[in-house]
């Protein structure tokens, strides 16, 4: 018997937040792993960038993820370029920080909730509808953070809130299609070194700080998200449903 098979070659996986910093490395992971990759995110361009720099058959597709119904028409897109996809990868997310609770506006409570937890919600509906009519097994990845288990730091209130229901809904989401021959897991990244976490603004003592805080030493990068995600969307994660999968350095452990 083989027990090391990816079982990724050949299958179409969609990447959302596919031309960010760690969806274009997961992006680059399924592409090496054989599948054929659809790079989602908010610029043609990039996506085509991103979707031309992995080699032959895969393609970008751009589309705004709040649409929310538009969702389905992507999915029809992507099957008729690249064949049923057969794997989600939900990446795409945004962080507006603000320190001050009492200033948060309702805009930001809209954005952050649209793109991180409304629109990886409908996705997964309209990615779900067309393995249950097709009757065909698939897997979803969605992004958490650490900051479902933390609650994050100051100014990142609303976008933790966002990353539990992530969390929760991904169990939910796991019941609920197991029957169906779908698993649902996530990835909880810790600190990572991308715009998101360090910018111009923010100092080397900053930078050591944080550091000083994760066990292993170091920031994250893209790359070390890679593994985790591949593996729980493969054939090796077959009996993995429900799981929230860390990889935050030691920066938490459970
Ligand atoms: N960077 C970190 O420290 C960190 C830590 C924990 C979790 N995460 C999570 O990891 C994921 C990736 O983060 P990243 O650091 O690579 O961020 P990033 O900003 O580099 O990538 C996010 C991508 O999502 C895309 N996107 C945003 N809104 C969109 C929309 N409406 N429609 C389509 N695409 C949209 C952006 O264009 C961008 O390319 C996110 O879900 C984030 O919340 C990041």
């Amino acid at each position: 018997m083989t027990h090391l098979t990816w079982g990724l070659q050949g299958k179409t996986v969609i990447v959302t937040g596919g031309a960010g910093a760690i969806g274009r490395a997961v992006c680059e992971g399924f592409a090496e792993a054989g599948a054929r990759v659809a790079v989602v995110d908010l610029s043609q361009e990039a996506c085509d960038r991103t979707a031309a720099d992995l080699g032959e058959g895969h393609a970008g597709f751009a589309a705004n993820l709040r649409e929310v119904s538009r969702l389905p028409d992507l999915v029809a897109r992507i099957e008729s370029t690249l064949g049923l996809p057969t794997v989600l990868v939900n990446v795409a997310g945004i962080i507006l920080r603000n320190p001050d609770l009492l200033a948060v506006t309702e805009a930001e409570w809209d954005a952050q909730h649209d793109v991180n937890l409304k629109a990886l919600f409908f996705l997964c509906q309209a990615f779900a509808a067309r393995l249950v009519a097709t009757g065909t097994p698939g897997s979803i990845v969605n992004y958490s953070s650490q900051g479902w288990m933390s609650g994050g730091f100051g100014g990142s209130v609303v976008y933790n809130a966002t990353k539990g229901a992530v969390t929760t809904m991904t169990r939910g989401m796991a019941r609920s299609w197991a029957a169906r021959g779908i698993r649902v897991n996530g990835v909880a990244p810790g600190l990572v070194e991308t715009p998101m976490l360090v910018n111009a603004d923010t100092t080397p003592e900053q930078v050591a700080a944080l550091e000083a805080s994760i066990p292993l030493g170091r920031l994250g990068q893209p790359a070390d998200h890679v593994g985790a995600t591949v593996f729980l969307a493969s054939d090796m994660a077959a009996y993995m449903t429900g799981a929230m999968v860390n990889v935050s350095g030691g920066f938490l452990m459970y």
